[in-house]
């Protein structure tokens, strides 16, 4: 079975590209490189021995698209290509909501024309913006805080209406909760670029000594030690989770969604502690006023995962922690020489 991978290329695209690999699939990958290195296709390629075509191409540009499909005999896509920047998202909604749907839109006309009818998209928690109570469970009312996270529930509708118009259609929407680390190699891992929005990419910038401090955004939360708590999930995890949906949903004609997060919650200051330890470094923060727009807190229950897909995260808080410094301490610049 051959899994095209939009986006393949990226953070959480190349830790499942080597987890498809290492499951025996074929893959294509389609990316613009536009948040992404070219060099991550060839630690894939170093990590799992095995081989693949690379179509540097943009999900905005409908022909080449298209060429990627008449070239490659694909079972099925998985979708992650997209940009993902909150604050950014803000500043250049229009360009967000181009890139992103017009981008779906075309992917998705294209697998029509060719009768590829099994997508999984990479959705997100945020589309349940400041949840009614925890941890959250799929039926939860889904609404969101900025242009990002409405891209995310836009598509998610195209999705279900596309379903209704094509019963061939197989769907399975995956509500990401907060992916770090790295595949325990140290080859492949996140690689931001400019100074980091997230909060593990900042703190091992903190401890490799590239940023002074971390600023913890809020500590007057009604939560553990008043910081911002959320459900961390290993990105070897999460990329599992994909190759398990391929595996029990792709040809089960429907929509399909899951929260794929551990169902832990952890505070920014139990985050801190727990890189410390993993890499002894010291982690000097500050704290500094709320960051808008945040909630203060989010975890999941993935119980459906569980029942559906045959799916619980293996790795905890250490090794999430001891995985994401392996990659940051070896790739000091990232992927960048
Ligand atoms: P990433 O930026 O590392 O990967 C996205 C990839 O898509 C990049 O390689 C980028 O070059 C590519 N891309 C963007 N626009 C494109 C276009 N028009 N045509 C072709 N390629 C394009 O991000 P990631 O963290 O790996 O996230 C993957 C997906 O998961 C995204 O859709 C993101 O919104 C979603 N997601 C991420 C998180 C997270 O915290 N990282 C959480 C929830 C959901
Ligand atoms: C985590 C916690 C911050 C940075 C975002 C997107 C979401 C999804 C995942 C894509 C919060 C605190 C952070 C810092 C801090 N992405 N923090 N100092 O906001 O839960 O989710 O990424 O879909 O859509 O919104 O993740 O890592 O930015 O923040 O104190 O420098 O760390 O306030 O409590 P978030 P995050």
């Amino acid at each position: 079975m051959k899994i095209l991978v939009t986006g393949g290329a990226g953070y959480i695209g190349s830790h499942t590209c080597v987890e498809l690999l290492n499951s025996g699939y074929e893959i294509a990958v389609l990316d613009n490189l536009s948040n992404s290195s070219e060099k991550s296709l060839d630690r894939i390629k170093e990590i799992t021995g095995k081989d693949f075509e690379f179509y540097k191409c943009d999900l905005l540009d409908f022909e080449e698209v298209n060429k990627v499909f008449e070239a490659e005999q694909v079972d099925g896509v998985i979708h992650f290509a997209g940009l993902k920047a909150v604050g950014e998202s803000v500043q250049k909604p229009l360009w967000y909501y181009h890139n992103n749907i017009t981008g779906t839109l075309n992917l998705l006309k294209i697998m029509e024309m060719h009768k590829v009818y099994n997508i999984v998209f990479s959705s997100s928690a945020t589309v349940y913006g400041n949840p009614k109570s925890l941890p959250i469970v799929e039926d939860f009312p889904l609404s969101t805080t900025n242009p990002y996270g409405s891209t995310k529930l836009y598509i998610e509708g195209i999705l279900k209406d596309l379903f209704v118009s094509n019963n061939n259609f197989s769907v399975t929407i995956l509500r990401y909760f907060n992916p770090i680390g790295a595949h325990k190699s140290g080859l492949i891992g996140e690689d931001p670029k400019g100074i980091p929005n997230n909060l593990m990419p900042y703190i091992q910038q903190v401890a490799i000594g590239k940023l002074p401090q971390l600023s913890v955004f809020g500590n007057q939360y009604p939560t553990k030690d008043g910081t911002g708590v959320r459900d961390y999930i290993h990105v070897v995890d999460l990329s599992i989770a994909h190759v398990k949906a391929v595996e029990k949903k792709s040809d089960v004609a429907g929509v399909h969604i899951y929260n794929i997060g551990t169902g832990n919650g952890y505070s920014v200051l139990e985050m801190v502690k727990a890189f410390e330890k993993a890499s002894g470094k010291e982690i000097k923060y500050k704290i500094c006023p709320n960051r808008p727009g945040d909630i203060p807190a989010c975890f999941a229950d993935a119980t459906k995962a569980k029942n559906e897909l045959d799916w619980v995260a293996q790795y905890n808080l250490e090794d999430m922690c001891r995985d994401g410094w392996n990659w940051q301490s070896k790739n000091p610049n990232g992927y960048e020489e």
